[in-house]
């Protein structure tokens, strides 16, 4: 059987969050793919490599398998991936393949899972191969929809169209994080005056005007040093074109979005080779 997850984008609050803070995540439309066979082995075909069971490989897909079968043993599956969501630019990838992995062998093997028990597990997986993580991506990618964290309300915002430019430097959650810490440490006052303004505006963005959220957001992320010279480069030239644009997720590099008009929009994809999403309703669903 052949199942599918979404990818995720953090839209407001992202560091402010790890501090108690409000943050806006929304699933997108762009989804993993996952099928599920029953079989007498392992083996896990993906875009990366065609391996057996492989933590260092495909962990994620190898934790899911793991996990999956303390809830109902196997004695093997063929497992395929296509994914619409890029790997490592902050928009769930990893996540996205665990909850379409664990719903491909739940249909597979009519294991019954509840999509709280899907989340459950795939919020296992995330600190099984992670070792921390707050649980958001799963979460998001399980149940699809937009989010108001940490207490998970769903929302619905104005309809949205958003371009997301991939900066081409890499973003590693851990070492913004870190970062953030540091500043925190030496200028608590200031830092936690900056969080207070990103919640606002995560709090503010459930009545519209997302593009002027999004400045003021990207300008509070700047001040906490996740920005970096190569997105803000980007974030001006959009700007330029009537994009109003941000970060998104860590920082240091990663993905940029933005919002505007759907000609600024086509324009800008062209320019950037970037994508266009718009947030998605849908969680884990069953394919055939
Ligand atoms: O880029 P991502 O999806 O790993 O997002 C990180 C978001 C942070 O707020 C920086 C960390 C967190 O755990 O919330």
């Amino acid at each position: 059987m052949r199942a599918s997850a979404p990818g995720k984008i953090i839209l407001f609050g992202e560091h402010a969050v790890v501090y108690g803070r409000h943050a806006v995540v929304t699933a997108i439309n762009l989804r993993c793919y996952a099928e599920a066979k029953k079989s007498n082995s392992f083996k896990i075909h993906s875009p990366i490599a065609t391996t057996g069971i492989d933590y260092e490989k495909h962990p994620y897909i190898s934790y899911a398998i793991k996990r999956f079968m303390e809830i109902k043993p196997i004695d093997g599956a063929e497992i395929k991936i296509e994914s619409e969501v890029p790997i490592a630019s902050g928009l769930g990838s990893s996540a996205a393949v665990s909850v379409a992995v664990l719903k491909a062998l739940d249909a597979e093997f009519d294991a019954g899972l509840s999509n709280e028990e899907i989340f459950e597990l795939a919020r296992k997986v995330e600190l099984d191969v992670q070792g921390i993580g707050s649980g958001t991506d799963p979460f998001v990618s399980t149940y699809g929809g937009t989010w108001l964290i940490p207490e998970r309300k769903r929302i619905k915002l104005e309809k949205l169209k958003i371009i997301v430019v991939d900066s081409g430097e890499k973003s590693v959650t851990a070492e913004m994080v870190a970062k953030v810490a540091e500043l925190r440490k030496k200028l608590t006052d200031v830092v936690e005056r900056v969080f207070d303004v990103i919640d606002a505006v995560s709090l503010k963005a459930l009545n519209g005007d997302i593009p002027k959220l999004f400045k003021i957001n990207q300008c509070m992320l700047k001040a906490l040093g996740v920005s970096t010279r190569k997105i803000d480069e980007i974030v001006q030239k959009l700007e330029e074109m009537g994009i109003a644009a941000k970060l998104t997720g860590a920082g240091g590099g990663g993905s940029i979005i933005g919002v505007g008009s759907e000609d600024a929009l086509e324009k800008a994809r062209k320019l950037f080779n970037a994508i266009i999403v718009e947030p998605e309703q849908e969680g884990a669903r069953v394919e055939d």
